[in-house]
């Protein structure tokens, strides 16, 4: 598009300048500039085309792959070597244009609108509300230097996010140093937590600071929270096979004679669990810190009552995130590698596969626990699963 619209304007020009001399000749005029246009049409297909062909080539299937900061290693005093560095990276990281992200902007700005308007619809203000409590400021990370705050929600790729934060704050220089272990541990990794700081500091933050969070498909997170705890358990939290598990399917499971010593949770006890708003408060309690993997993006952030600058989507990643960084104004400091087409997109078949058998009872309570987070951030109401 930017090609486009700079052809253009080379075009105006050429004829605006044969245009004097030449005014008998106007018609013919007319004729050369439309060939002439129609030529630069076709060679800016092909400049477009070049421009795409690194993108097809560069992923690997890795969600994010953050890269320090190669300007650290630039010479501070000079900004014109600086810029010139900063440059050739944006352009092999097959980075998207500043027109791109200008025509991103717009569907950010439609985020935004559309998260408002929800957020002022009485009839779900309790789905969408929640007190700036210490458990919401819990969940916020402060990178002062840069002045950002970042809400973190789980499966969306928030660890990588937050190893940009810390290297951005100074502790590690890069993300690759940054010990899997250190990441999440918040007093010793230099990305404190908005909750520790004092009332004045956290309303002078929340006013002032580049406010971000990231979402996904409300069922799909589900899915993927159940599939990591309950059925990967990846990194060996053996609490979520071990106490809540059992205590889910002491109260949720409908057949309670085969449950005895069987393969654990299933997705449909789950199910019932969460849809279950005011019975399982008991029970949430008894979980603590855990229950963050399932409650709501409301509970998390509180995004009617923080005004966010950019909700960022899991499903457009590859937009999103170098808008983030651009709108953040680290843009310069890290670098992305692009996302591979489809990684990250909602996938109906594993929802489908995942709710076949479950009630559509069952269903619909648990769409009305979180048909704040569905309405909110835009994503459409799986009807498939519901009527
Ligand atoms: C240029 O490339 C973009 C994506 O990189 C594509 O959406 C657009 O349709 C292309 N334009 C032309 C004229 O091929
Ligand atoms: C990121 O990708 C680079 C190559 O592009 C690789 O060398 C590096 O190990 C990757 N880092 C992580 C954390 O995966
Ligand atoms: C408020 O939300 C409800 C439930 O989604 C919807 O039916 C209603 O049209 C909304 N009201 C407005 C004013 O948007
Ligand atoms: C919202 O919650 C309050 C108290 O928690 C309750 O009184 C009210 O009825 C709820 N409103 C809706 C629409 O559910
Ligand atoms: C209960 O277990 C029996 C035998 O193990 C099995 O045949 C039956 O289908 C199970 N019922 C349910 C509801 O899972
Ligand atoms: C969608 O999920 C199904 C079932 O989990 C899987 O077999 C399929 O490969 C997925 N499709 C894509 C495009 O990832």
């Amino acid at each position: 598009m930017a090609k486009r619209r700079e052809l253009l304007l080379i075009h105006e020009r050429l004829c605006q300048r044969l245009h004097g001399p030449m005014m008998r000749r106007h018609w013919l005029l007319v004729g050369a500039c439309g060939w002439v246009l129609l030529i630069l049409m076709f060679v800016s297909k092909f400049i477009n085309f070049s421009f795409r062909m690194p993108d097809d080539y560069g992923g690997r299937p890795v969600l994010l792959n953050w890269t320090s900061p190669a300007i650290k290693t630039v010479n501070p005093l000079n900004p014109l070597l600086q810029n010139a560095a900063s440059q050739p990276s944006a352009a092999s990281s097959g980075g998207p244009t500043q027109e791109e992200l200008s025509d991103w902007e717009s569907v950010m700005a439609q985020r935004l609108q559309l998260s408002s308007s929800v957020c002022r619809n009485s009839s779900l203000w309790n789905l969408t509300h929640t007190p700036l409590r210490k458990f919401v400021l819990d969940r916020i990370f402060v990178c002062d230097k840069h002045k950002i705050l970042f809400c973190q929600t789980p499966k969306v790729g928030n660890t990588q996010w937050k190893k940009v934060l810390i290297v951005l704050n100074g502790k590690f220089s890069k993300v690759e140093d940054i010990p899997e272990n250190v990441v999440h541990h918040h007093d010793t990794n230099g990305l404190p937590r908005l909750s520790s700081m004092s009332d004045s500091e956290i309303t002078e933050r929340l006013n002032t600071y580049f406010k971000f969070f990231i979402v996904r498909d409300p069922f799909e997170r589900l899915i993927s929270a159940f599939k990591d705890k309950f059925l990967e358990n990846p990194r060996f939290e053996p609490w979520y096979k071990q106490n809540i598990a059992p205590a889910i399917i002491r109260k949720y499971r409908k057949n309670q004679r085969n449950s005895s010593g069987s393969a654990g949770l299933h997705f449909e006890d789950f199910v019932r669990y969460l849809g279950d708003k005011p019975g399982r408060k008991h029970l949430d309690r008894q979980f603590g810190e855990h229950v963050i993997h399932w409650l709501t993006y409301t509970e998390l952030c509180a995004p009617c009552d923080i005004s966010y600058d950019v909700i960022g989507h899991h499903e457009t990643l590859e937009q999103d995130a170098p808008f983030i960084l651009k709108s953040a104004g680290i843009e310069d400091l890290v670098s992305y590698p692009s996302i591979p087409k489809g990684i990250t997109r909602y996938n109906r078949t594993k929802v489908e596969h995942y709710f076949s058998g479950i009630s559509k009872r069952d269903i619909r309570r648990l769409y009305a626990c979180y048909q704040g987070d569905f309405n909110l951030f835009g994503y459409q109401r799986p009807d498939f699963l519901l009527d």
